[in-house]
């Protein structure tokens, strides 16, 4: 934030705290992690930026699944890739959650707890090989849509994660889309499996962009504050725009009957949602709920020795750096200099 707060040889009263933040987020400019903000806009940043780190350490299972499975090197390879850029995602976020004030630590006590949310998508099993696609097509071309403006949020330390995390992001959709495609051509059991993980991924991937408008109790004000730029629905039907032509090249349909260009308003028409098997999955009761979190628990607890050998290094690294260096004047070696050595320069005895 660039707009200096009314300060000159006063303190600046809330009000004028608030005014030169509002005119910075009219402005454009970027609010910074020292800058003066309103604690509800704290607040947000740290649920959506949580929620969202949370969706991308959660969203590594589903796919991991398929690791040890996959039909090729080749494949293999790409899936490993993708599943470590997710595990990077989270720790880009969590670290711009950190900017906040609060620790990773504390988010992820909560993520356990089940007291902050991860996305609903990551709920539902992957059944074949065609859902690694499904997932890349579906699941990361409507992480993008809900993203890329994301890059434009006015709060800096997220705005930035989201450039690099979208460009990967990218890779990964496309490999998805390639994925399908061979399968697409491929034999008519394989077509049938792609056709399937479409069925199942469809959906679920429109719910991902959360409740409709109307029930979306945080968009008016996220939007006010430039942290989301479009509403749930604008970017849901924006998401369904993009889908449709390409849902025709790869050869597979959208499973929704009520599908159809609407001329008048230069948009797709489709289907009512099943918004009770969102409300569902929010609550619990998804398919992979109670699987998702054990396994995250336990990959925590398995991972302790991990960080309490990180920690220790660091504070090994640290003591070895503000430590003195022990160097007696004229010593080069870093070691105590040999006092029965002559003297540099004495006649040799
Ligand atoms: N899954 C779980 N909870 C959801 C949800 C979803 N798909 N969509 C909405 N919700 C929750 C909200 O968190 C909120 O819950 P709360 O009040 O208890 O916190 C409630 O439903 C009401 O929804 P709102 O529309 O009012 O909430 P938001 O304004 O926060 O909008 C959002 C929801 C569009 C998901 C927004 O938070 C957002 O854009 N988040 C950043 C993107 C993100 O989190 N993406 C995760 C997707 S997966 C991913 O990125 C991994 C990649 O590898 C695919």
């Amino acid at each position: 934030m660039t707009t200096a707060p009314p300060a000159a040889d006063r303190s600046p009263g809330p009000s004028e705290w608030q005014s030169a933040f509002d005119a910075a987020v009219a402005a454009e400019e970027r609010i910074e992690p020292r800058d003066w903000m309103p604690d509800a806009y704290r607040a947000t940043l740290v649920r959506q930026i949580a929620q969202h780190a949370h969706s991308e350490i959660i969203g590594m299972q589903p796919e991991a699944n398929w690791i040890t499975r996959a039909p090729s090197l080749r494949r293999k390879a790409i899936l490993i890739a993708k599943v470590q850029d997710e595990a990077g995602h989270g720790l880009y976020l969590y670290s711009a959650a950190e900017t906040l004030g609060v620790s990773r630590d504390e988010l992820l006590d909560k993520l356990h707890a089940g007291t902050q949310r991860y996305s609903s998508i990551f709920n539902y099993p992957t059944l074949t090989w065609a859902d690694v696609g499904a997932i890349g097509w579906l699941v990361d071309g409507a992480a993008i849509t809900n993203q890329v403006p994301l890059c434009r949020c006015s709060y800096g330390p997220y705005a930035r994660a989201m450039v690099r995390i979208c460009k990967e992001e990218s890779f990964h959709q496309r490999q998805g889309y390639e994925l399908l495609l061979a399968l697409s051509r491929g034999t008519e059991a394989q077509r049938a499996m792609a056709q399937d993980a479409v069925d199942r991924w469809w959906w679920p991937s429109l719910m991902m962009f959360g409740p409709p408008d109307d029930r979306s109790a945080h968009s008016a004000q996220s939007m006010a504050w430039k942290i989301k730029r479009h509403s749930n629905d604008e970017l849901r039907q924006r998401f369904v725009d993009i889908c449709v032509p390409q849902a025709a090249s790869l050869g597979l349909t959208l499973p929704d009957p009520d599908l159809r260009w609407n001329e008048e308003r230069g948009r797709h028409d489709f289907g009512a949602i099943d918004w009770e098997e969102f409300s569902q999955v929010l609550k619990g009761n998804g398919p992979c709920n109670e699987q998702r979190i054990s396994q995250r628990r336990r990959a925590h607890e398995e991972g302790a020795w991990v960080r309490e050998a990180a920690s220790a290094h660091a504070a090994k690294r640290r003591a070895r750096e503000t430590a003195p260096t022990g160097r007696l004047p004229g010593s080069t070696t870093g070691r105590p200099a040999d006092r029965t050595a002559a003297p540099k320069g004495a006649p040799a005895s």
